[in-house]
């Protein structure tokens, strides 16, 4: 049987690529896309996620949008490195498909609660406002949930939106906090991992290579995502952050990591959104999630590709 999942979401190029690669493997049953402020603004997130669906001929996926802020900051966004449109790239037709009704978080909850307990992933591509909200509403959804599978936080590799914070911990460190503090089974694809996720120029030819329009567009979207990395670290390419999430539902053993005690910073004003990650175990402070270091890029790559050869 299928996994079921809820993919939580700020397109953004790597989002999108990681919801091709849900909507293309048979292992996984996508209940819906919840869309959240993020990379840009809700009105474009939940309209690039449905761009997204129609790519991948799966209209009839629903998309619901979710919180516009983080729950008690101004809304940081990254144009600078998604575009104006946080899918800049590729030109992606208006979607046709409607928004469905009801409010995202609304639909994580009443979702939690009507399928069968432990039944339901929720896999977070972006600051984790809608997953928190939930949370906080309806605290018995959360010995409900499966697995929280998030792309956020870094250890070795520190920050990337400020020298201390990754963008997705930073935009929403309370709710950051909240999901982990919920007691709900939790993986994390910090940093560390995703920069070693990177999209060289053979991988990006490998996706046109496939001569379909996702293909296409895939390369397109990490041709554009590509850029911004290569002036920013001079490394090879792209990390693709958001697809390791569910790379890691699909094929586990391309991962490695240690469950380990991980805090957020809520208050330093040099260091907010930092993932305080306890990876040597020197403190005393209780395990709350599996936190990943290490990816087979290669075989990441092969999967990534092959799977969207299907679409
Ligand atoms: C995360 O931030 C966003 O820009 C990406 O989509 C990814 O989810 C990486 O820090
Ligand atoms: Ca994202």
């Amino acid at each position: 049987m299928a996994r079921k999942i809820i993919i939580d979401t700020d397109p953004g190029q790597d989002d999108a690529v990681a919801i091709l690669l849900a909507l293309a493997s048979p292992e996984l049953e996508v209940l819906g896309l919840t869309a959240v402020a993020g990379n840009v603004p809700l009105a474009l997130t939940h309209v690039n996620a449905r761009k997204i669906c129609e790519l991948a001929g799966r209209p009839q996926v629903p998309v619901f949008a979710g919180c516009d802020a983080p729950l008690k900051r101004t809304l940081v966004t990254a144009e600078h490195v998604h575009g104006r449109t946080g899918l800049d790239g590729p030109d992606l037709p208006a979607p046709k498909m409607p928004l469905a009704e009801g409010h995202a978080v609304d639909f994580l909850i009443e979702t939690l609660r009507q399928e069968p307990a432990n039944s339901v992933t929720l896999c977070a591509l972006g600051p984790l406002t809608n997953i928190a909200t939930a949370l906080q509403r309806a605290p018995d959804v959360a010995p409900r949930i499966q697995e929280i599978v998030l792309m956020g936080g870094a250890y070795f590799e520190v920050g990337n939106i400020t020298p201390t914070a990754e963008f997705n911990i930073y935009v929403d460190p309370e709710a950051a906090e909240i999901v982990l503090k919920s007691g709900a089974p939790i993986v994390m694809m910090p940093l560390d991992v995703t920069h070693q996720a990177l999209t060289t120029r053979a991988r990006i030819e490998a996706f046109r290579a496939l001569g379909t329009p996702v293909g296409r567009a895939v390369a397109d979207l990490t041709d554009f995502f590509e850029r911004f990395d290569m002036e920013k670290y001079g490394s090879d390419g792209a990390p693709l952050h958001d697809p390791c999430v569910i790379a890691y539902l699909l094929q586990p053993q391309l991962f490695s990591g240690r469950t380990i005690n991980v805090e957020i910073e809520t208050s330093s004003p040099l260091t907010l959104g930092m993932t305080v990650a306890d990876w040597w175990r020197v403190t005393d402070r209780a395990a709350n999630a599996t936190f990943i270091g290490k990816i087979d890029a290669d075989g990441f790559y092969r999967l990534l590709t092959a799977r969207l050869a299907t679409l």
